[in-house]
C-alpha cells in the first residue's frame, strides 16, 4: 500500500498528505466511493455539509473495520450556517450526519464577505475546538484580505487554508501568506478538475517518469509541501492518485510545472461565492 506522509499541523495534529475529496459525489454513491478509498489505503476523507453526502461518508466509516482514530475526517461550515449561534447547530448536525462524536478538522467553507460573519463563526469554531469536537480548525477559500482580518480578530489561529490550487491556477500570494502565518496549504481541485492533465508539459514530464499526468501533478503539489484531496469515483484512478506518493520530481521539473500558471480558475471566486448552500 502507498506510504502516504503525514503533515504536522501547527497544533501538532497530523494529517495524511493525500486524501479523497468527495465534492459532487452523489449521496447514493459516496459510501461505495469512500469504502473503495479506505480499501486502497486512503486514510483522509474531505467532505462538507454543503456536499449533502456526510451520511454516506459516515456509513462507509462504520462499514470498515478500521479504528476511528486511524482515519482523518474533514467537514465544513456552509455559508448559510455562518454566525456564532448557528455554527454550533450546524456542527452538531454534521456530527449527527456523519455518525461521529468528533471530526479531525472543521473548516469555514467560504469567507462569504457580504455576510461578513466569518469572525463570529470562527469564535464558534474556537469553542468547538476547545471542547474537543474538532481536533483542528481551519478555513477554506480565505484570500489574504480575509485571512488577515480573521487572524486579527481571533485567539486561536487556523491550522489550514484549503483553496483551489493546480498548475494553471496557483494562487501564489494566497499560498505565501498562508504559509507565512503558519497555516498548512491544502489544494482542492488539485488536478484542475482534470483540465490540467492535458497540458503538454505535464504529459512530457509524465512520459519521462513512467508516471501518469495525474501522478505528476500530485507529485508537484507534494514537492511544494501541500496536502492534496483529488476527487475520483473510479477505482483505478483513485489508486493511481494515491500512488503518486512514489513519484519524486526533479527541481527542474517542479519549476517546469510552476511555469504553467495562467489564472485558470475552475471553481468559484471566494469574493463572489455567497451561495447559501441550502440544506
Ligand atoms: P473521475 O471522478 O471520473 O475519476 P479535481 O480533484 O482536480 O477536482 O479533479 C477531479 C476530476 O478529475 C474528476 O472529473 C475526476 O474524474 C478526474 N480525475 C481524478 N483522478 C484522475 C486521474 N488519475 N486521471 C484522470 N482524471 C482524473
Amino acid at each position: 500500500m502507498a506510504a502516504v506522509q503525514q503533515v504536522t499541523l501547527s497544533n501538532g495534529v497530523e494529517i495524511p498528505q493525500v486524501g479523497l475529496g468527495v465534492w459532487e459525489v452523489p449521496a447514493d454513491q459516496v459510501q461505495q466511493n469512500v469504502e473503495t478509498a479506505l480499501e486502497l489505503g486512503y486514510r483522509h476523507i474531505d467532505t462538507a455539509a454543503a456536499y449533502g453526502n456526510e451520511e454516506g461518508v459516515g456509513a462507509a466509516l462504520r462499514a470498515t473495520g478500521l479504528n476511528r482514530k486511524d482515519i482523518f475526517i474533514t467537514t465544513k461550515l456552509r455559508n448559510g450556517d455562518q454566525g456564532y449561534d448557528q455554527a454550533f447547530v450546524a456542527f452538531d448536525d454534521s456530527l449527527k450526519h456523519l455518525g461521529l462524536d468528533y471530526v479531525d478538522l472543521y473548516l469555514i467553507h467560504w469567507p462569504s464577505p457580504k455576510r461578513n460573519l466569518y469572525v463570529q463563526s470562527w469564535a464558534a469554531l474556537e469553542k468547538i475546538y476547545e471542547d474537543g469536537g474538532a481536533r483542528a480548525i481551519g478555513v477554506a477559500n480565505f484570500l489574504p484580505e480575509y485571512l488577515n482580518v480573521l487572524l486579527d480578530g481571533s485567539d486561536i489561529a487556523p491550522v489550514i487554508n484549503q483553496f483551489e490550487l493546480h498548475p494553471t491556477f496557483q494562487q501564489a500570494e494566497v499560498e505565501r501568506v498562508s504559509k507565512n502565518e503558519g497555516l498548512a496549504v491544502e489544494a482542492y481541485s488539485p488536478l484542475g478538475r482534470g483540465v490540467d492533465l492535458k497540458e503538454p508539459e505535464v504529459l512530457d514530464v509524465a512520459s519521462r517518469y513512467d508516471a501518469t499526468p495525474a501522478q505528476v501533478v500530485l507529485a508537484w503539489h507534494m514537492a511544494h509541501g501541500r496536502i492534496v484531496i483529488p476527487k475520483s469515483v473510479n477505482r483505478a484512478r483513485m489508486e493511481e492518485n494515491i500512488n503518486s506518493v512514489d513519484v519524486h520530481l526533479s527541481g527542474d521539473d517542479v519549476a517546469l510545472i510552476d511555469s504553467l500558471e495562467r489564472g485558470n480558475l475552475q471553481v468559484f471566486d471566494p469574493r463572489e461565492a455567497e451561495f447559501s448552500q441550502i440544506r
